[in-house]
Order: C-alpha cells, then sequence, then structure tokens
C-alpha cells in the first residue's frame, strides 16, 4: 500500500508558483484548491491558471473544486490534464454521471464530502470513484485545526472500500501537520494534503519525508513500531 502526500499550494507564495512547485518535486501529487466565493466564502484561480501549473509542474496535479456549478466546470478541468479531479458531493445531484465524465475525459474521479456531510449515501457508490476526500477542516481556508471528529466518517468509508476490494484512495486535507498525520493514517487515509505544514518548513522536501514516514508509520495495520504493513 502507498502512502501519498500531496502539498497543497495554496499555502505557498503565489507569485513564485514555478519556484514554489520545484521545492515540493518529491511530494506525489501537487493539491491545487480552486474556490468561487460561492460554494467556500474564498477566492482562488481557474481554469486557466490551473492549466499553466499543469504546463510547468514536475508532479501531477490533484485538483480539488470547491465550487458550485460542477456539472458545467469540472471536465474542463480533466481536459486540461489534471491527474485527478475532485468534487464536492454537496454540489451536484448526479455524482455518478459527473464521475463517469471524468473518468471519459481521463482523469481519476474524486468525491470530496465536508465535515457535516454523511458518508452513507456515497459508499454504495464507491465504484464510481477513484478517491474520497474525507474534508478534516470547513474547507476554504488553509491552516485551520484538524477536526478529529472526522475520523469515524474516514474509517467508515475506509471499512467499505476494503469490503468491496477496491482500489479507491482516502484523501484527507485539512490541518494535516507532523502532530495529526498518525491520527488520519490509522483511521484509514492514504492520501495526505499538507499546506502549511509543507509549505510553512524551512525545507518543504524534508516536511514532506517527515509526513511520508510518520504516516506510514501509523497506517491502518502497520505493526506497530516497524512501519510494515500488514496488508
Ligand atoms: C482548505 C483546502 C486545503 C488547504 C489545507 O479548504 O482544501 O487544501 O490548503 O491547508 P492546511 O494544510 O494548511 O490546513
Ligand atoms: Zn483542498
Amino acid at each position: 500500500m502507498t502512502t501519498r502526500i500531496n502539498p497543497s499550494i495554496l499555502a505557498a507564495d503565489f507569485v513564485n508558483l514555478e519556484s514554489e512547485l520545484a521545492r515540493i518535486a518529491s511530494a506525489d501529487l501537487v493539491h491545487v484548491d480552486v474556490m468561487d466565493n460561492h460554494f467556500v466564502p474564498n477566492l482562488t484561480f481557474g481554469p486557466q491558471m490551473v492549466g499553466r501549473l499543469q504546463d510547468v509542474s514536475p508532479i501531477p496535479l490533484d485538483v480539488h473544486l470547491m465550487i458550485s456549478d460542477v456539472d458545467r466546470w469540472a471536465p474542463g478541468y480533466a481536459e486540461l490534464g489534471a491527474y485527478s479531479v475532485t468534487f464536492h458531493a454537496e454540489a451536484t445531484d448526479e455524482p455518478v454521471r459527473l464521475a463517469r465524465r471524468l473518468r471519459e475525459i481521463g482523469a481519476r474521479a474524486g468525491i470530496a464530502l465536508k465535515p457535516g456531510t454523511d458518508a452513507a449515501p456515497y459508499l454504495d457508490l464507491l465504484p464510481e470513484f477513484d478517491q474520497v476526500l474525507v474534508m478534516t477542516v470547513e474547507p476554504g481556508f488553509g491552516g485551520q485545526s484538524f477536526m478529529r471528529e472526522t475520523m469515524p466518517k474516514l474509517s467508515r468509508v475506509a471499512d467499505a472500500v476494503r469490503a468491496a476490494g477496491l482500489d479507491v484512495w482516502l484523501q484527507v486535507d485539512g490541518g494535516i501537520s507532523l502532530d495529526t498525520i498518525g491520527i488520519a493514517a490509522e483511521a484509514g487515509a492514504d492520501t495526505f494534503v499538507a499546506g502549511s505544514a509543507v509549505f510553512g518548513a524551512e525545507v518543504p522536501a524534508e516536511r514532506i519525508a517527515a509526513l511520508r514516514d510518520l504516516a506510514a508509520t501509523h497506517r491502518h495495520g502497520a505493526q506497530p513500531g516497524t512501519g510494515s504493513l500488514k496488508s
């Protein structure tokens, strides 16, 4: 089982994004937070900017859409070459149709759940997705505190993925740091978004390595003290 660390460029220096991307080249994917000041009370960037990031990034793009009207906008991010496109369950009435469209274009399809959104209605739909993002803060801003109360939901999704024998990545996003990554790993996450924890470090590559080690040691099913995995 693989542990993935996806730094969020929301915490990067926006006028130097190309060099900021170079500092995180040892990460797995770069997490790109698209916000529309409608679905969330914050505004970042749109398709044109993400297209340029796609052109220059040394690692694939993991696009997190915190926008309304995803049925209209999400396919465009897949078309510009994003490796994964994650939309919020709360932003569409037809998540399966949209996921199928994203996969057809060639992206991995992700569904994100806000802290207050129940996972139950989506568990039967898991084969339709490549990734489930369990938000560990209210979406909209970096630098918030990890919400531990979201962990039972993460475990429920992890159990359902295992029971169905699926290869669906489980992502957490918000407040992931050296102090909290182990908690999320134990609950079943395998893909970890970290903004301030990575870009706030003097040497982001070292922080990425430290987060990766901690996550691997705490991975669900890891043998205590060894960091090795049972499954
Ligand atoms: C929040 C975004 C996150 C954010 C995480 O709505 O989705 O990706 O960048 O930032 P940190 O890691 O600082 O909590
Ligand atoms: Zn995000």
